[in-house]
């Protein structure tokens, strides 16, 4: 139903195109403009991280976002980067490990939520790719992902009724190559920004940042057991730590259970993942680098009670007489209900990231 309702949307496009004046867009058929470059919150940063080689533009973000969007970028037509990563969602899937990509196998990580990427270190669970602008490479041309080839994407888009035009627009050049195609979206990417939850909007004492007396008490409990890792507005450290999901790591798949160890070659490092933002988390369910957690209390009682033994587990997590973090039922409570206020209904409703084609 999907696909025919894209392909709908590309006859329109075309229709439209022909039948329009010149090569002049009318409303209808052109995917909306965007002509916005957001501000860094307050909480979180003074400006929006960005390379000299890839400042953001609105003609560049706009384009990226067409790009995010397009599921043409796909071997079969019908997979974009927004299948796994979907806005409502906070740009996660709710799957434990996706199975909408092309060929319609799962991958073997879940597919996380993208916010605030501008200011994040390392990309993917092990931070095994460093910039957003190498990030797309992975799942344009990966089989289960997109699948494509990319003398075919770019084929595709040189022979686009829109993109010759937006490309011209954002990089002032004729000649459509794949570096641009990941710099805009790249671009596209720094523009998903979360921070406009009511803790946020506490953070900053604004109107609607009212907290609970439990949800503070929650906020102060995270900060205490939680927030070494989980720190800062980002809610990461941009670190790796081991926390106790497993105790052995399996060689299979060019060792991935490794996770960071598998990046760094590093015994230390076997069993680590990137410390991931918990902004959304309401709306990102299931939990952790393979899905394994469907709720939140599944997630409070593995650190109170389900944390295992391996050599890099991280120290936090050995502080007592048993492994773990001890909690009362009643923390573990607060400590979610804290986590409830970390839901930003602006970013998953902000008009500027919304799907730009026509339906
Ligand atoms: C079939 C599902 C799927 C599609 C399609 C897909 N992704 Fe992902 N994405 C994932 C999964 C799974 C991961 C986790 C990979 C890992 O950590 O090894 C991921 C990770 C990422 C990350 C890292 C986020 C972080 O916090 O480290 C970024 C950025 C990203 N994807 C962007 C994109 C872009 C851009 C596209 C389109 C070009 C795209 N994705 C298409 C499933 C998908
Ligand atoms: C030692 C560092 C550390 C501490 C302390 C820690 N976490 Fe984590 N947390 C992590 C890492 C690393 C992951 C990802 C692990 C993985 O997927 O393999 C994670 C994952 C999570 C997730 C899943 C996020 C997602 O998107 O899948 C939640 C929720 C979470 N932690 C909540 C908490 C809470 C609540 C506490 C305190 C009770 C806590 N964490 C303490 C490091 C830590």
């Amino acid at each position: 139903m999907r696909s025919a309702a894209c392909l709908l949307s590309v006859c329109l496009l075309v229709t439209f195109l022909f039948a329009g004046c010149e090569g002049q867009l009318t409303d209808a058929a052109a995917p909306q403009p965007i002509t916005f470059i957001p501000e860094a919150p307050a909480n979180l940063a003074a400006s929006i991280p960005q390379p000299s080689h890839n400042p953001l533009t609105a003609e560049g973000i706009a384009l990226g976002r067409m790009l995010f969007y397009d599921t043409g970028l796909s071997a079969n037509g019908q997979v974009s980067c927004a299948s796994c990563h979907q806005q409502d969602k906070a740009f996660s899937d709710g799957q434990a490990l996706t199975q909408l990509g092309v060929s319609g196998k799962a991958l073997l990580r879940h597919a996380p939520s993208l916010a605030n990427l501008a200011w994040m270190e390392g990309l993917f669970w092990d931070g095994g790719v460093k910039n957003l602008e190498s990030v797309s490479f992975g799942p344009l041309t990966h089989p289960d992902e997109m699948g494509q080839d990319l003398n075919k994407l770019l084929l595709y888009l040189k022979q686009h009724p829109v993109y010759p035009a937006q490309f011209r627009s954002a990089f002032n050049t004729d000649s459509i190559t794949t570096p641009l195609v990941f710099r805009a979206l790249a671009q596209f990417q720094r523009t998903l920004i979360s921070a406009d939850s009511r803790y946020d909007r506490y953070m900053r004492q604004e109107s609607g940042g009212e907290l609970t007396s439990l949800e503070l008490k929650g906020m102060a409990l995270f900060r205490a057991n939680c927030g070494s890792c989980h720190a800062t507005d980002f809610f990461t450290d941009n670190q790796y730590h081991n926390n106790g999901l497993g105790s052995s790591f399996s060689e299979e798949h060019e060792q991935l259970a490794f996770g960071r160890g598998r990046i760094t070659h590093a015994s230390q490092d076997i069993g680590k993942y990137k410390t991931p933002t918990l902004r959304n988390i309401t709306l990102t369910a299931p939990y952790m680098h393979d899905g394994r957690f469907n709720t939140l209390q599944e997630v409070l009682a593995h650190y109170t009670s389900g944390v295992k033994p391996s050599p890099s587990l991280a120290t936090q997590l050995q502080q007592g007489e048993k492994l773990g973090i001890a909690l009362t039922q009643e923390e573990q409570q607060k400590i979610i209900a804290f986590m409830h206020t970390l839901t930003d209904e602006h970013f998953t409703s902000n008009p500027a990231l919304v799907n730009p084609w026509p339906r």
